[in-house]
């Protein structure tokens, strides 16, 4: 089914299933599937039960996906490594640091473990690595990441919304400082691309990480790596595969010789079902269009806020909706019993540290809101 330009919510709501039984404001953890992702795997399995092998096929899907991802991100197709997850493309970036020169690795409060983890490891490497902190309001300043940051950094990694507190970071000013120390800065925002209208080169910064499970509506396993174009031939990933080679189907092994372009961080075969499934939650996203998509889950946010300010909740993610995104978290009293609670009415949430975790996409209505509100009204004692 065709989606037009600027349509969202109700007006798209019958091609994802779940709805007809179940209020879904989980999409910080998986987006829904929708019958146009169902369909898109359908045709993976047709085409290779008619075919047998449709590698030329697949390929071209693959540089379809890298297509595809720049477009969201507003870089070139060069720009763009197709990845199996975060973690690939955080690790083929630390592997090409020269951490010798510059061994700090400077990293903020609220990173994903993958990202926390893989700094450290560098550690075996030398790193030595620095945690950035929150203040008491939850928020993370620039002004904390210039004390951390200094002539012996090499990387600054920086998360645009936070999946922890629903946190928008000021990436573009954490990317300025970055480079006024000369170090690159990574934006991982899984939480934030397909959400929000994403301008990589307005950010400034020099990758910018995610993946297609939440917000760009397929499963796990496709991720992406944007890498700034100008950086390319000073990085050269240690971690790597064949597919990073620049030509492939050569088979030689008697060097290394990656692409030229960001395909340099690629690595091995790609992962063909998960390419067909993201090409299809991206064309959702692309046809509904971000800004379109940004402005509907702005309201529903607005709306959700509001709702629980009524109910005198404690909500951890920032008023201001410039310093927000599409998750709201709010404390509770005993989270695990509040999100089972929900499940039990068919209400999907999920919880990190002791806050409820409500995230609105594309597809929600004010009626999830006022759901979601009604429900916690008649289990206020849960919210602290
Ligand atoms: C901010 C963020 N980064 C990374 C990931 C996942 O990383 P990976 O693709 O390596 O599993 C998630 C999702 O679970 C996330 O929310």
């Amino acid at each position: 089914m065709a989606i037009e330009t600027g349509k969202v919510g109700a007006a798209l709501r019958d091609q994802f299933p779940i709805f007809e039984h179940t209020t879904y404001a989980n999409s910080c953890s998986q987006g829904v599937l929708s019958r146009r992702v169902r369909a898109a795997y359908e045709e993976y399995l047709d085409g290779w039960d008619a075919n047998g092998a449709e590698w030329e096929h697949w390929v071209e899907r693959a540089e379809a996906a890298r297509a595809a991802f720049a477009r969201l991100l507003g870089a070139e197709p060069a720009e763009v490594a197709v990845t199996t997850s975060v973690s690939q493309g955080v690790s083929g970036i630390v592997s090409a640091l020269d951490l010798r020169a510059r061994p700090r690795i400077v990293i903020s409060e609220y990173e994903f473990p993958t990202v926390g983890q893989i700094a450290h490891a560098q550690e075996l490497r030398g790193a030595e690595v620095v945690h950035v902190r929150p203040e008491a309001d939850g928020s993370i300043r620039p002004e904390r990441f210039a004390e951390a940051i200094d002539e012996r950094t090499a990387l600054v990694c920086c998360t645009t919304i936070s999946y922890r507190t629903g946190h928008r970071h000021d990436v573009a000013e954490i990317a300025r400082l970055a480079h006024d120390a000369g170090a690159l800065c990574l934006a991982d925002s899984y939480q934030a691309i397909g959400a929000i209208d994403f301008d990589t080169r307005a950010l400034g910064v020099d990758f910018v990480t995610g993946g297609t499970v939440k917000y760009l509506l397929a499963s796990a396993g496709l991720g992406f790596l944007y890498v700034r174009g100008k950086l390319l031939p000073g990085l050269l990933p240690s971690q790597t595969g064949w597919f990073a080679d620049e030509d492939i189907f050569k088979m030689d092994i008697s060097d290394y010789s990656p692409a030229a372009d960001a395909r340099r961080f690629d690595a091995g075969t790609p992962p063909v079902p998960n390419i067909y499934a993201g090409l299809a939650g991206l064309s959702i996203v692309e046809d509904a269009g971000t800004p379109a998509i940004e402005e509907h889950v702005r309201g529903l946010t607005t709306r959700l806020i509001e709702g629980l300010d009524e109910l005198g909740a404690q909500v951890v993610t920032p008023r201001d909706p410039e310093r927000r995104g599409p998750l709201v978290c709010v404390k509770s009293t005993d989270v695990r019993t509040l999100v089972d609670t929900l499940a039990a009415a068919r209400i999907v949430c999920s919880e990190r540290d002791s806050n409820l975790r409500i995230s609105l996409h594309l597809y929600n209505v004010d009626e999830d809101v006022d759901t979601i509100l009604a429900a916690l009204a008649r289990h206020r004692h849960l919210l602290a």
